[in-house]
């Protein structure tokens, strides 16, 4: 960012895709369930029905990022814990699905102990991704419900992370938590990444519940809640057991429709700050 904004601008919008380097977004919340890994598919596969080039990266043991492209995570041989642990290229672990899609597997429950006793063991997944990088215009990374070394490396990676929140049981004490860990990373590691965007989901419009979680979240957040909120349905349930995404197995339905809107936004976003 810092060097960007010293050279002309003309300058960087001469260069062809590819030579200027992908946004990295990490999808973080320690809690489970709160639809991370569901938004980091569907932006994605929102991102390159608009043409760009996009990498998804499972980096959650239990797999249901690259279950939900239809691979099964318990009979895959190398995956990101061989690039972590063992720095195997992460280019040969990138199933092509509706997305470019790096998988995760079983094994990855063993990474973070594994990575532990390694110096730059906060580093694995930025270093992992370098040679990568021009290819793609949005590396996404889904992670687990925790905030241990998984998520670190995650975070540590990224440029921007989207908090994916449970309109339903809306905890600031948990959001509290990952601010905290954020900080800490700004301090220690990357002192680049912010929170992108706050994004409600799982919303009935029925429910005064749901209504004021987002009452909540905004006195709190103000503008970093997305405007896009992601309404509860079933279709979500269903999508993944077909092995697909909610935009490619519902194209035209109000689920498919969020999650476009909410590329939108992010898009909007990355062009005002590129204008800034
Ligand atoms: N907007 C939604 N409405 C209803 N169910 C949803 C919605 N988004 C996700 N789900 C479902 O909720 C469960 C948890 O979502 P998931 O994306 O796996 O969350 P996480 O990755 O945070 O654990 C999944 O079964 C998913 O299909
Ligand atoms: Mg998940």
């Amino acid at each position: 960012m810092g060097l960007a904004r010293l050279l002309p601008r003309s300058n960087l919008r001469a260069h062809p895709r590819g030579a200027r380097l992908p946004t990295v977004i990490a999808f973080a919340n320690q809690k489970g369930g709160v639809a991370k890994t569901t938004t980091t598919l569907n932006l994605a596969v929102a991102f390159a029905e608009q043409g760009l080039k996009v990498l998804a990266v499972d980096l959650d043991p239990q797999g249901n990022l690259t279950m939900s492209q239809g691979l099964n995570p318990d009979t895959i041989e190398r995956s990101m814990f061989d690039v972590l642990v063992h720095r195997l290229p992460i280019q040969e672990i990138v199933h092509k699905a509706e997305v470019d899609l790096a998988v995760s597997s079983i094994d990855l429950a063993g990474a973070e102990l594994a990575l532990s006793s390694l110096i730059g063991r906060e580093r694995a997944l930025e270093k992992a991704l370098l040679p990568v990088k021009p290819e793609y215009d949005y590396v996404l990374i889904d992670t687990p419900p925790s905030l241990g070394l998984l998520t670190i490396n995650a975070l540590v990676a990224s440029n921007s992370v989207i908090v994916p929140v449970q309109c339903e049981y809306l905890s600031l004490r948990g959001l509290v938590q990952l601010e905290n860990t954020l900080s800490m990373i700004r301090e220690n590691l990357n002192p680049h990444v912010a929170i992108g965007g706050i994004l409600p989901t799982m919303y009935d419009t029925r429910t005064l519940h749901s209504r004021e979680a987002i009452e909540i979240l905004e006195e709190n957040f103000g503008d970093l809640v997305f405007k896009t909120r992601i309404r509860k349905t079933v279709r979500y349930a269903e999508a993944p057991v077909k092995g697909s995404s909610i935009i490619k197995y519902d194209p035209t339905g109000p689920a498919a429709e969020a999650y476009r809107s909410l590329a939108k936004e992010v898009l909007d976003g990355a062009q005002a700050r590129e204008h800034a």
